[in-house]
């Protein structure tokens, strides 16, 4: 088994290119079949969801579309429910467009959450999610669920193919989970 050593900590090749192709190319036939008359607007959530992205609307069918790109962080302050400070802001209107966030992993889902309030507040027609990868263990806000799943996994700590590790490995072209022994 491929194993790389990150920072101390040894990790295992766990979703190889081809089968992350299979994924894509099934999250993108799915969202052809839903958005053939639609003009959705797809907002990528930087910095992870770039790789995802970049090969997902490549896979779209005849679905005519624009793709714009956010950047947010979250903060647990003094608020149970969190605060998303938005370090690049939306550029695009959303009022009355279908959106299609683009996420790498859905974790707690706080992210999703909020996103989701915001597009909807700003006048969205409808908010649907695209994420890579789905921890459903870890879910704590039901919304957060994302519509079109690449794998689920548990709730390891996984890098690659847009995923960091403080801020390196983004570029592995294989997905690998962290070894817990
Ligand atoms: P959430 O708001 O708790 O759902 O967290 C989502 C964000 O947490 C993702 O966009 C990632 O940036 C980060 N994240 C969660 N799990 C992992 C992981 O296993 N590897 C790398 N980043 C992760």
């Amino acid at each position: 088994m491929k194993t790389i050593q990150e920072q101390g900590y040894t990790f295992h090749e766990w979703l190889k290119p081809e089968q992350i192709a299979k994924d894509v190319k099934q999250v993108a036939a799915r969202i052809s079949a839903d958005y053939a008359d639609k003009e959705p607007l797809f907002v990528v959530v930087l910095n992870g969801a770039f790789v995802f992205a970049a090969d997902l609307i490549r896979a779209l069918k005849d679905v005519r579309c624009e793709i714009t790109f956010i950047r947010v962080s979250s903060y647990w302050g003094m608020s149970t429910t969190g605060q998303l400070e938005f370090i690049v802001p939306l550029q695009q209107v959303v009022d009355n467009r279908d959106v299609i966030i683009i996420e790498d992993i859905v974790d707690s889902g706080l992210t999703i959450h909020q996103l989701k309030a915001h597009m909807r507040a700003q006048g969205a027609t409808s908010v649907r999610v695209a994420s890579m990868l789905f921890k459903p263990g870890k879910l704590e806000y039901e919304d957060a669920k994302p519509d079109y799943i690449g794998h689920e996994l548990t709730d390891e700590f996984v890098i690659g193919y847009g995923l960091d590790f403080d801020g390196f490995v983004r570029n592995l072209p294989s997905i690998y989970k962290v070894d817990n022994e």
